[in-house]
């Protein structure tokens, strides 16, 4: 699929196994969304720009490179999306973070947006959506309209993900093509709920313990 990266990683694979086993504790399953998260920003963040910068070591003077242009902003979704904050943060300290407050309604699967705070200079930074579930695409694609609104062009906003189904990516892809979406998995299909199958389960509720 188009603009989808999925980061087959042995590491990621292995991870994501533990995590989709119901009896993994909270304690537990709070740490493998920080571990895999690592993972999925490391990609998410490769094509960063590089300048040449002169420095001077011990021995010699010499030029190398540093990150340079858009200054990041990571944004997740809440809840559940809070659980890969700190791990993009420990990736990218010098981030900004806005915050989209967000859950489905559980009959119509229709996402109701409660809370957005995001920096002042939102439309001038490259954008990092982190939701570990991409599932309908529903909360997703009302997040990225969110930004859209303030001004944020498309082509600078990616979106980071532990496990997609096919459903959600094509959501996203058919309004928003240029997004790149990044995931530690790619199920199969959703249940009759919009639970991703085989999925982990409800991510908020397993992440703060509240099943
Ligand atoms: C989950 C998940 C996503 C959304 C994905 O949040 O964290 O935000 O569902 O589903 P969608 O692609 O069909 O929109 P939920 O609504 O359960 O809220 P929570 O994070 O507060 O538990
Ligand atoms: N939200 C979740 O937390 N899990 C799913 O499987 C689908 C949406």
């Amino acid at each position: 699929m188009k603009n989808l990266t999925v980061i087959d990683h042995p590491l990621v694979q292995h991870k994501m196994t533990i995590l989709r086993d119901k009896d993994l504790g909270t304690k537990e399953f709070r740490e493998l969304v920080n571990e895999i998260t690592l993972f999925l920003g490391y990609e998410a963040t490769r094509d960063l720009p590089l300048e040449d910068v002169e420095i001077e070591t011990p021995l010699i003077k010499s030029t190398q490179k540093r990150i340079t242009g858009k200054k990041l902003a990571i944004v997740p979704i809440l809840r559940a999306g809070l659980g890969m904050v700190d791990s993009m943060v420990s990736l990218v300290p010098a981030a900004k973070i806005g915050h989209i407050g967000m859950y489905r309604d559980h009959d119509s699967l229709e996402p109701i947006e409660y809370f957005f705070k995001m920096p002042s200079d939102i439309q001038d930074r490259q954008v990092m959506i982190v939701d570990p579930m991409l599932a309908t695409g529903g909360s997703a694609l009302m997040a990225i309209d969110s930004l859209v609104e303030r001004d944020v062009d498309p082509s600078h906003i990616k979106f980071v993900c532990l496990v997609a189904v096919p459903e959600g990516v094509k959501a996203i892809h058919d309004k928003y093509p240029e997004v790149d979406i990044y995931a530690g998995a790619l199920d199969e299909k959703l249940n009759e709920n919009g639970y991703i199958l085989p999925g982990l389960g409800d991510a908020g509720d397993r992440l703060f313990g509240t099943l």
